[in-house]
C-alpha cells in the first residue's frame, strides 16, 4: 500500500481517519495516547504541503448526533498534542464541513465531527462515503485500531480517493508482521482473559502458528476443567471443556507448546488484600476460586520466553486490576521487558486490558511495540482481513 511517502500532497486537503476514540470523564480526556500517536502523522502531511483534515468517531452513537459524544471534546487535548489550533467542523459533510475546509490554509488542520452521527458510516453507504470525499483530494487512513470496522470513513473512502496509510498504521501493520506475519521463532504467545468462548478464533489460529502458547486469566481454569482438574469455585465454562479439549489436541498436531498453571494462587474472597494462598494446581479447595497463577507458573513461562525470540501478548494472567493478583501477570510483564532490553526478544502487546496490565507493571516503555488497538488487535490475531487494511492494499497507485 502507498504510504504518505508515495503520495502527491501538495496544496491538497488530506482527509485523515484517526483513531481518538480515547476514554474521558467528565469531558476531559483522561489518556492521550492515541492522540499522540497521530501526530507524525499529521505533521508529515503538513511537511508534505497538505492540510490535513481529521475524520474520527468516538463512542456509538449509532447514526444519531448525541452531544455527548460530540469530538468537540477532544480538541484541547488534540491541540496540546499538536502544539497549535485545530478547527473543528460540526458535522463530517455538507455545510458546515465544507465552510471549514474551504477556509483552512497550508499549515492548519481541521478536525470534522463524529462520522457515527450518520448511520451511512457504519452502514459504509456510497453516497455517504462520496459526500466525505468530496471535501478532499486524498485519503489516509491511520486508525489501525478502528480497521476490523467496515464503514464509509475506515473502508469506503480509499476506495473513492488516492489512498494511503499513516505513519502509526505502518507501525502497527509492521510490529504485527513482526510478531506473527514473518516472526523470529521461536514464538510466544500469551493469551489471557476470562473467557474461552470469546477467544475461540484466537487460540485455534496460535495453535498453528506459535511454538509456546501460555494460557491464562479465568480461561485457564475451563482447561483445567477440560484436563479433570477440580476448579472449586473458579470461573470457568465447563460447556467448554470439549472445545478446550480439541485446542489441547490441535496444539499436540501442530507441535505448538501450550503452558498451563503449575500452580495457583487461590482465594475465598475476590477483593483487594483478600487472604489468599499458593497451591498446586491439582489442590484447589472446593469453596475456593483461582485468581492468579504462582511462582512456578512464572518460573517455567519466563524459562520458555527465555528461549523465545518473538513474544505476542493479549490478555493478564490473573485477575490483574485486583491486588495480590497482579503478581503473575507483572512477573512474566517484567521477564519480557528484561528480555526486550537485552535485545534477545521482539514483544508486542495489544488490547484495552493489557496494555492497562503492562501500564500498571510499569514496563509498557520496555515493549518493543504496544498496539493502539483493542478490538483490531485481537482480530488480525485471529488471522482476520481488517477491512481497513484491505481497502488500503487495493487502493489505486
Ligand atoms: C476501539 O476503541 O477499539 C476502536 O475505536 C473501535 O471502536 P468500536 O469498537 O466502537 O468500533
Amino acid at each position: 500500500f502507498n504510504t504518505i511517502d508515495d503520495l502527491e500532497l501538495d496544496g491538497k486537503v488530506v482527509l485523515t481517519r484517526v483513531d481518538v476514540n480515547v476514554p474521558v470523564e467528565d469531558g476531559r480526556v483522561t489518556d492521550t495516547t492515541r492522540i499522540d500517536k497521530i501526530v507524525p502523522t499529521v505533521k508529515d502531511i503538513q511537511a508534505k504541503g497538505g492540510i490535513p483534515v481529521l475524520l474520527a468517531h468516538f463512542d456509538r452513537p449509532k447514526g444519531q448526533r448525541v452531544d455527548a459524544m460530540s469530538l468537540r471534546q477532544i480538541v484541547p487535548a488534540l491541540e496540546a498534542a499538536l502544539g497549535q489550533e485545530v478547527v473543528f467542523a460540526e458535522d463530517c459533510i455538507g455545510g458546515p464541513a465544507k465552510r471549514a475546509v474551504a477556509a483552512l490554509k497550508p499549515g492548519q488542520v481541521g478536525l470534522l465531527e463524529n462520522t457515527r452521527f450518520h448511520a451511512g458510516e457504519e452502514a459504509n453507504d456510497a453516497t455517504f462515503a462520496a459526500s466525505m470525499a468530496a471535501l478532499g483530494g486524498v485519503y489516509i487512513n491511520d486508525a489501525f485500531s478502528a480497521a476490523h470496522r467496515a464503514h464509509a470513513s475506515t473502508e469506503g473512502l480509499a476506495r473513492l480517493l488516492h489512498a494511503g496509510a499513516g505513519r502509526l498504521m505502518e507501525a502497527e501493520l509492521k510490529a504485527l508482521d513482526a510478531a506473527l506475519g514473518d516472526p523470529q521463532r521461536p514464538v510466544m504467545a500469551v493469551v489471557g482473559g476470562a473467557k474461552v468462548s470469546t477467544k475461540l478464533e484466537l487460540l485455534t489460529n496460535l495453535v498453528a502458528k506459535v511454538d509456546h502458547l501460555v494460557i491464562g486469566g479465568g480461561m485457564a481454569n475451563t482447561f483445567l476443567v477440560a484436563q479433570g482438574v477440580e476448579v472449586g469455585k473458579s470461573l470457568a465454562e465447563r460447556d467448554m471443556a470439549e472445545t478446550a479439549r480439541a485446542i489441547l489436541a490441535r496444539a499436540e498436531e501442530t507441535g505448538c507448546r501450550i503452558h498451563l498453571p503449575k500452580d495457583i494462587v487461590v482465594a475465598r474472597e475476590f477483593k483487594a488484600g483478600a487472604e489468599s494462598e499458593t497451591l498446586p494446581v491439582d489442590q484447589c479447595p472446593a469453596d475456593a476460586m483461582i485468581l492468579d497463577a504462582g511462582h512456578e507458573t512464572v518460573e517455567a513461562i519466563t524459562q520458555a520466553m527465555t528461549a523465545c525470540k518473538t513474544l505476542i501478548w493479549n490478555g493478564p494472567l490473573g485477575a490483574f486490576e485486583i491486588p495480590p493478583f497482579d503478581e503473575a501477570t507483572t512477573a512474566a510483564a517484567r521477564a519480557a521487558a528484561d528480555l526486550t532490553r537485552a535485545g534477545t526478544l521482539v514483544s508486542v502487546a495489544g488490547g484495552g486490558d493489557t496494555v492497562a496490565a503492562l501500564n500498571k507493571a510499569g514496563v509498557s516503555g520496555d515493549f518493543t511495540f504496544i498496539s493502539t488497538a483493542g478490538g483490531a488487535f485481537l482480530e488480525w490475531m485471529e488471522g482476520k482481513t481488517l477491512p481497513g487494511v484491505a481497502a488500503l492494499e487495493a487502493a489505486r497507485h
